[in-house]
C-alpha cells in the first residue's frame, strides 16, 4: 500500500439524509480494518477548505449506526465556485497527507465531485439523496426512510380525512422526480398520485374524487411531489436559488379542488421531516454497503468512481454515470400506480 492510502478523507455535502452516519461508520471501520487512517471533514467541502478534520477513529463512531443527520455536518459549498477553491484543496490534503477522498453527496456534491477528479483531485463518490433521483444507481439510501415515514403520515390523514369527509393533499419531497410520491402513494393507498415526470390537469384530479363521492367515498388523499407541475405550466415555480417552494404547489392545488368540488380540502406539507431521524434498517445496511466499498475502492485508487447499487449486487460506477442525467420515476411503477391512483 502506498504512502497516499495509509490516510484517507471522507465529508458529506448537500441536504443531510438518513444514513449518512452509517457511511462514515462503515468506511471508518474498513479502513482501520486495513491499517488506514479515516480523517472527516466537517461542513461538506467547507471543512477541507477551512483545514480542520477529525480522527474518525473507534470512539468517534461509537454509537452513531442509527443516528439522523450526520456527525459531520454538511453544507452546499461549491469549492469550484470558491476562489483559488481548488488550489486549497490540493493544499490541505497535501497537508493533511491524505490520499483520497470519500465524497458523500447527491446531485450538486457529486457534479462538483466529477469536475475536481478532472483537476486532479482523487476521490471516490457515495450517492446520498432521499429523493432517490441519482442516475448509476438503483437505489439511494435515505429514501427507504423516507417512504417509510410518508406512507406512515398518509395512514394517520387517511383516518382524519374519512372522519370529516375531507379531502387531504399531502405534499412530498422531490423537486425533479416522483419516486416519494409513487412509493408511498402506492404504499399508501393514495387515490390520487402527481409527479413531475407525468404533469397533471385539476380537472382530472377533480374527476377522480368526484368518481369516488359517486362510490359513497366521500374523502380522498392526494399524494403530490412538490415538483409535480400542471399540463400548462411550463415548470413547478421556484424561490431566489431556483429551487421548487415547499409547500406552493399543494396550497394551490387545495384551493382549485375546494373551488371545483365543494368538499373541505386540507393541505399538509411533509417536507424536513421526511429527511430527519434514524434511517430504516434497510437504509442502514444500504448504507454501511456504500460505506465499506466506497473504502475500498479509495484503497484500490479507483478515484472518479462512485459505490453504485446493481440488482442485489454493490458495484461502481464512474461518477459521469450519476452526474450527467437525472434518474426519473420508472415508467413500470407509475403504471403500478395508475391502477390504483389517477
Ligand atoms: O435533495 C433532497 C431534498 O430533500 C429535496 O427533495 C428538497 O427539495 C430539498 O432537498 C430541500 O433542500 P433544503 O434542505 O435546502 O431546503
Amino acid at each position: 500500500m502506498g504512502r497516499e492510502q495509509r490516510r484517507l478523507g471522507i465529508l458529506t455535502g448537500g441536504g443531510d439524509c438518513p444514513g449518512l452516519n452509517a457511511v462514515i461508520r462503515a468506511a471508518a471501520q474498513r479502513c482501520a480494518q486495513r491499517g488506514v487512517v479515516l480523517l472527516g471533514y466537517r461542513n461538506g467541502w467547507d471543512g477541507v477548505l477551512a483545514g480542520d478534520p477529525m480522527v474518525l477513529d473507534s470512539g468517534a463512531i461509537k454509537g452513531i449506526l442509527p443516528l439522523g443527520g450526520t456527525i459531520l455536518g454538511t453544507s452546499r459549498t461549491d469549492p469550484l465556485q470558491v476562489p483559488s477553491g481548488v488550489d486549497r484543496l490540493r493544499e490541505v490534503l497535501e497537508r493533511d497527507e491524505v490520499g483520497g477522498l470519500i465524497v458523500v453527496g447527491g446531485d450538486g456534491t457529486l457534479s462538483a465531485a466529477f469536475e475536481l477528479v478532472e483537476a486532479g483531485i482523487r476521490l471516490v463518490g457515495v450517492p446520498k439523496t432521499i429523493d432517490n433521483d441519482l442516475a448509476g444507481t438503483d437505489f439511494t439510501f435515505g429514501f427507504d426512510t423516507a417512504v417509510t415515514i410518508a406512507t406512515e403520515a398518509i395512514d394517520r390523514l387517511h383516518t382524519t380525512a374519512e372522519a370529516h369527509n375531507r379531502v387531504i393533499v399531502v405534499e412530498v419531497m422531490g423537486r425533479h422526480t416522483g419516486w416519494i410520491a409513487a412509493y408511498a402513494g402506492i404504499a399508501g393507498g393514495a387515490d390520487v398520485i402527481l409527479v413531475p415526470e407525468y404533469p397533471f390537469t385539476v380537472d382530472a384530479v377533480c374527476d377522480r374524487i368526484r368518481e369516488r363521492e359517486r362510490r359513497g367515498r366521500n374523502f380522498s388523499i392526494v399524494v403530490i411531489a412538490e415538483g409535480a407541475r400542471t399540463v400548462e405550466a411550463a415548470s413547478a415555480p421556484v424561490d431566489r436559488r431556483s429551487r421548487v417552494r415547499a409547500g406552493e404547489v399543494s396550497t394551490w392545488l387545495a384551493s382549485e379542488i375546494e373551488d371545483c368540488i365543494r368538499t373541505e380540502t386540507r393541505t399538509v406539507v411533509l417536507g424536513h421531516i421526511q429527511r430527519g431521524g434514524s434511517p430504516t434498517p434497510y437504509d442502514r445496511v444500504l448504507a454501511t454497503r456504500f460505506g465499506v466499498k466506497a473504502a475500498d475502492l479509495a484503497l484500490e485508487g479507483a478515484w472518479g468512481r462512485m459505490a453504485a447499487l446493481q440488482g442485489k449486487e454493490i458495484g461502481s460506477v464512474p461518477l459521469y454515470d450519476a452526474v450527467r442525467q437525472t434518474k426519473f420515476l420508472d415508467p413500470a411503477i407509475w403504471e403500478i400506480a395508475k391502477v390504483f391512483a389517477s
